[in-house]
């Protein structure tokens, strides 16, 4: 349930949790570049080459882990976007921040579709945990396979992701869990996992269009 302070409306709501949204993003790029920063003068006073690289490396890692919470970043106005163009962009950054040191290589299959930013960047969040979960728990050591497709046809967007590794045979729901649950419901969507042996396969089905009638109308 949603609570609001009294007097508030919905749009005040929203535009209050936008703010420290925005308040959150801009505090975690601050600290990403001021990390970034201090490692690049601490390299340049460190004569050992293994020190150096190990530097560089982090930096590196630093710099990857900024491109994603960049591109998770909630969109500052809602216009229509190119949604592969969006997904693309994420998967290459958490290629890059989650995958490759671990040996992990994502297939993102391509299909041409437009999305409301505010919905896309929803969806990002969501193809995101479940990377994120793959790269976690579903590989040990040896590296693995994750698969993300898209589906969108006129009236629904499909999406799947899969993954070629193993789970344990009780899941325990997390936070994770509860979040991706949470925004495919506010996409107007469903979203279903099956953990098996052989991989864990989730698809997330929601319209390509929110319904109108259920939008509050706030030119009065
Ligand atoms: N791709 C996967 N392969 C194997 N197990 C998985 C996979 N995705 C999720 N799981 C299992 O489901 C559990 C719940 O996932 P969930 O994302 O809710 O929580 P979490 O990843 O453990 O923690 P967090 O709250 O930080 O996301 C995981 O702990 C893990 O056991
Ligand atoms: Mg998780």
């Amino acid at each position: 349930m949603m609570q609001m302070m009294e007097g508030s409306s919905t749009e005040q709501y929203s535009s209050e949790a936008r703010l420290l949204l925005r308040e959150f993003s801009h505090r975690i790029n601050n600290e990403f570049t001021s990390a970034i920063g201090m490692i690049s003068v601490v390299a340049g006073h460190v004569a050992n080459s293994e020190a150096k690289a190990a530097l560089a490396a982090v930096q590196d890692r630093l710099h990857s882990y900024a491109r994603v919470h960049h591109a998770l970043q909630m969109p500052e106005h809602n216009s229509r976007i190119d949604a592969a163009a969006y997904m693309r962009q994420l998967c290459r950054a958490v290629c890059s921040a989650k995958l490759n040191a671990k040996g992990i290589e994502l297939l993102l299959v391509e299909r041409k579709f437009q999305m409301d930013s505010e919905r896309c960047w929803r969806l990002g969040l969501i193809v995101s945990e479940l990377i994120t979960n793959s790269a976690r728990h579903a590989f040990r050591d040896h590296g693995g396979h994750i698969r993300v497709e898209f589906m969108p046809s006129t009236s629904v967007i499909k999406c799947r992701v899969t993954d070629n590794g193993t789970s344990k045979p009780v899941i325990r729901p997390g936070n994770g869990t509860n979040i991706i649950t949470s925004l495919a419901k506010s996409l107007g969507g469903t979203i279903a996992q099956h953990f098996g042996p052989q991989g864990t396969t989730t698809i997330l089905v929601f319209p390509a269009a929110i319904e109108t009638k259920n939008l509050i109308s706030v030119a009065g």
